[in-house]
């Protein structure tokens, strides 16, 4: 039983005999809190109550990661493993219980090696996704890669659960362009595609990969993309129509040509419209102006660029390309994420009332809308652990920030899970979809654990939000390559054993 038998003396020297001692970092070290907070986004689980780990290895090669499996297995320490430290429940670096752990810092292995002929790149999983697209786009400005929006996330989380961005709806999700990978098992073993065999690789590409191993380096296929591209940005408030012209987004959104995508932030009384086209505004500003007349577009709302200040624009709000090879960028600070995806457009009068309602309050978040459509609804269902294609219209992100000081924790908590639970009949049932990147530990946690092992039906209820009919392939790929449960995290995948 890991917690109960966990030895973390032996466990440290037994790191201490493989790694040089400079690369860990025990809460006695000066440095400790530095490496703690230093890629944490979410400040919540910073605070004085936070279970944190009894040290940090800040590996620099794989025989490090393999290592540090063997002393924990050894030791009874498990590892929770960290790449851009953006879990929007902290678990690469904190535990929700009591328990006695390590974590793996994946941000010094961050080499990034891109082949033109062949239009693939290696990436090591402790590169950003923004360093990612600099590497590319500065080798051939004709490549770009399809995945998140904000540049200082970390490729190994985001490959672990899927990685939609604004090119989704012309190239699909990151992890459908994975071609090969490398990581360690459970058993401390260097597996790549070939040794780790199919079901185990179609598991790490989006099925919550951190409870198969420490995935080390990816190879993915790189995507076309034009020398110019368009931004599109215009806002609109409650007084210029904002809520018809979202209430029509929801079929114009996820049916415009693939090589457009518009998104929506709802906040307040405003609706802002962003898009990427793959070309120049006036091969798009036509079927802007004809499917979505309401929004007045105009050439002005367009800014032609090329695609990596595009990916600047997005993730930073401007176009200086260097900034997105600084993982320091962006925000840190206290705040809560849940999802929810639409198959049925939602009616007006329904938009009228969130306007009204939710958006009125003090403590308001705001809600991101990410059209699907284009080629997400042609890729089946069981090709990736990702579920959720064919017939969504888009993904909600529930989003709400607060300050530490000032005691409006609970209104911004109260606000995010009111409009969660007021938008139940409105969105997908049975089970009602979540997204496994926008981690959410309400919809449910592994609870039940029986000789240290979380029990299949148990995770069932959350297993099934995130992952749909696949679930139960990813258990049984865990049950096959990890039947102890070594890498557990509160939504790691139960293993399924199947005996004779
Ligand atoms: P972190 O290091 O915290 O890891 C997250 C999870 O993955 C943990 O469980 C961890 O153990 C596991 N993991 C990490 N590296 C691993 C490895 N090498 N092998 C196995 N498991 C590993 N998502 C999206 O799809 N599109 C978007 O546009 C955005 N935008 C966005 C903005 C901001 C500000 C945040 C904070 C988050 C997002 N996300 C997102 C969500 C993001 O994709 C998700 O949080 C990723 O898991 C983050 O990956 P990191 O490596 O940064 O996180």
């Amino acid at each position: 039983c890991y917690p109960s038998f966990a030895t973390s003396n032996g466990f440290i020297q037994c790191l201490t005999e493989h790694i040089p001692s400079e690369l860990i970092f025990t809460p006695g070290s000066i440095n400790f809190t530095t490496m703690l907070v230093s890629t944490s986004k979410n400040s919540n689980f910073l605070t004085n109550t936070t279970v944190k780990p009894i040290c940090i290895v800040t590996v620099k090669d794989a025989s490090h990661v393999q290592a540090a499996v063997v002393c924990g297995r050894w030791n009874g320490v498990r590892l929770r493993v960290r790449s851009g430290g953006h879990d929007y429940e902290g678990l690469s670096y904190r535990s929700a219980r009591a328990e006695v752990f390590a974590v793996v810092d994946l941000a010094n292995l961050h080499t990034i090696a891109v082949c033109v002929p062949t239009a693939t790149a290696w990436v090591d999983s402790g590169a950003t996704i923004g360093q990612l697209y600099h590497a590319v786009a500065k080798t051939s400005p004709e490549l770009g890669f399809p995945a998140g929006e904000c540049p200082t996330i970390g490729v190994g989380g985001h490959f672990r659960g899927g990685g939609i961005g604004m090119m989704m709806r012309q190239y699909g999700l990151a992890v459908d362009h994975i071609v090969d990978a490398k990581m360690v098992d459970a058993n401390g073993e260097i597996l790549d595609r070939a040794t780790m065999g199919e079901d185990l690789f179609w598991a790490i590409r989006g099925g919550a990969g951190e409870s198969f191993g420490v995935v080390l380096s990816w190879k993915v296929k790189l995507v076309k993309v034009p020398s110019t591209v368009t931004m599109f940005r215009v806002t609109r408030t409650v007084e210029q129509g904002a809520v018809d012209i979202v209430t029509k987004w929801q079929d114009v959104g996820p049916t415009l040509p693939w090589d457009m995508n518009m998104m929506v932030r709802v906040q307040r009384q405003q609706a802002m419209f962003q898009a990427l086209y793959l070309g120049r505004c006036d091969a798009i500003l036509p079927t802007i102006t004809s499917r979505l007349p309401e929004l007045n577009a105009t050439r002005s709302d367009c800014e032609e660029m090329t695609w990596l200040e595009a990916m600047a624009v997005i993730g930073n709000g401007n176009t200086n390309t260097t900034a997105l090879l600084d993982r320091n960028v962006g925000f840190n600070s206290f705040f809560k994420v849940k999802s929810d995806y639409v198959r049925r457009a939602i009616d007006k009068g329904v938009w009228h009332k969130i306007f009204n309602t939710w958006f009125t309050m003090n403590a308001t978040g705001w809600v991101m809308l990410e059209p699907h459509g284009g080629v997400m609804g042609t890729i089946p269902t069981e090709a990736t652990p990702y579920p959720h294609r064919s017939g969504v219209l888009y993904i909600i992100q529930y989003i709400v920030g607060w300050s530490d000081d000032d005691g409006s924790a609970s209104a911004a908590r109260n606000w995010i899970n009111n409009f969660y639970d007021f938008m139940a009949p409105y969105v997908t049932t049975s089970p009602r979809e979540a997204y496994v990147n926008f981690r959410d530990l309400d919809i449910g946690q592994n609870t039940v654990v029986v000789n240290d092992v979380s029990t299949f039906d148990s995770c069932k209820m959350w297993g099934e939000k995130y992952f749909g009919g696949n679930f139960q392939r990813l258990a049984m790929v865990k049950g096959k390559v990890d039947p102890t449960d070594y890498f557990w995290n509160e939504q790691s995948i139960p293993p399924l054993l199947f005996h004779a």
